[in-house]
């Protein structure tokens, strides 16, 4: 499980302020009183049949194809590049992946830029490969663009008829561009749920399918999801740590830290602060208010950040996520007294206490291991408790309106 450090937070002392608020925002999350929840019990209450889909669908791919194309955007694509980076070996995807194990995962249409586009085309086209189109509205810019011509690729590729078994839509049940032109063309479909919104979907259709044509264990990363959900959405503080960090976040923001940075020691774990980025920032920072959340590799940024991290404004709190035993079986010495490894955990310890000497307040979460069930039970923990920060921060964490208005120009400047 997912533990929490909150020792070298002062502000845990204080915490008796918010948390009978903390316990009424968990029994909303808990009913129907608020919109776009259906994230809060997805653990226990996901579309069995369209879980069982979503395996026998990442069976052929592994067994038919070298490569997935993931096209997406935000929450339509970080919640699977943070799980597939989490969960390979540094070199798995060119190295590794065998026929019936896992594909290679590409991700595109997360942007707009023409020479990305192109070499991942010319990339793709040399291999067998398969489409997995998401987008919940249907209708985003950047997924459009890659969409078109990765299916006009797979149409002279493979052919018309060929190509409605390689194109897998996820998208809304009914509506949207996306799945008029799959109900159309006869592609094969899974939806975002309606009630479950693109940054908290990570557990559903949208990253379940990549993941898993990459070879991954759904069921167990579900089952750390379901384990986490049984203890953060209890209403006690005293075992609920998602609580207790949401309630430490907002006694930060209210004593003028309005920046959090996650520190990750592990280069595949930067992803999963990009997943984080999103979540806490789409979700709270609205109306003027809310944590900035940025993120730190270390030890590498310790060389290019570090002096900020030390002496610079002092308006931020330091997260770091580790995993305690983050290396291989086959082990290497630094020397006669240490691994490697331990260098990180030293280089933990160091720079916590230097951050703290600066005036950083640091919090710690750590899982013991890398794998789908702590990674379940991370995603898990965050969403529970980014919701309920911004709950007591009094913003609605489930929509965006902000991201409406660039959109809005761009249509403009098209026309
Ligand atoms: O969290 C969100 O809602 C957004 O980041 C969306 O996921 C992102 O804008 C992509 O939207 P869509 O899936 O509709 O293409």
């Amino acid at each position: 499980m997912v533990k929490v450090n909150f020792d070298k937070a002062n502000e845990i002392n204080n915490i008796d302020k918010y948390v009978n608020e903390a316990k009424e925002h968990i029994s909303d999350l808990l009913s129907d009183k608020i919109d776009m929840t259906g994230w809060v019990k997805h653990p226990i209450n996901y579309d069995k049949e369209e879980f069982a889909r979503i395996k026998e669908v990442a069976a052929e791919i592994k067994n038919e194809a070298e490569v997935l194309v993931s096209i997406g955007i935000g929450g339509s694509y970080l919640g699977a590049k943070a799980a597939i980076d989490f969960l390979s070996d540094y070199y798995a995807n060119r190295l590794k992946h065998e026929k019936g194990k896992g594909v290679e995962v590409i991700f595109v249409g997360n942007g707009l830029s023409e020479k990305y586009l192109k070499e991942t085309l010319d990339y793709v086209e040399g291999k067998n490969f398969y489409i997995n189109v998401i987008s919940k509205s249907g209708g985003t810019l950047e997924p459009a663009v890659a969409f078109d011509k990765f299916k006009k690729l797979c149409e002279k590729k493979y052919g018309k008829d060929e190509t409605k078994k390689r194109i897998i839509a996820t998208t809304d049940k009914e509506k949207g561009i996306l799945k008029e032109e799959a109900n159309k063309e006869g592609y094969r479909t899974f939806v975002v749920p309606d009630n479950i919104g693109g940054r908290y979907s990570v557990l559903s259709a949208v990253g379940l399918l990549p993941i898993a044509a990459a070879g991954y264990d759904i069921d167990k990363l579900l089952a750390g999801a379901k384990s986490a959900y049984d203890v953060y959405t209890k209403d006690d503080v005293k075992v609920n740590d998602a609580m207790k960090y949401a309630i430490v976040r907002n006694l930060y923001y209210n004593n003028g830290k309005d920046i959090e940075v996650f520190s990750t020691l592990s280069p595949n774990m930067q992803y999963f602060s990009e997943w984080l980025k999103q979540l806490f920032g789409e979700s709270e920072c609205k109306g003027n208010k809310g944590i900035f959340p940025a993120s730190l590799n270390m030890t590498a940024d310790l060389h290019s950040m570090g002096q900020l991290m030390q002496d610079g404004k002092r308006n931020l709190f330091e997260t770091f996520i580790t995993i305690t035993n983050d290396y291989d079986d086959d082990r290497i010495r630094y020397s006669d007294k240490f691994y490697v490894n331990d260098l990180n955990d030293i280089a933990l310890r160091a720079t916590e206490k230097a951050h703290l000497t600066g005036n950083v307040p640091v919090i710690d979460i750590r899982v013991s291991e890398q794998n789908e069930i702590t990674l379940g039970e991370l995603f898990y923990f965050f969403m529970m408790s980014c919701a309920i920060s911004a709950l007591i921060l009094k913003v609605n964490p489930f929509n965006q309106p902000g991201v409406e208005e660039y959109k809005k120009n761009i249509k403009e400047l098209l026309k």
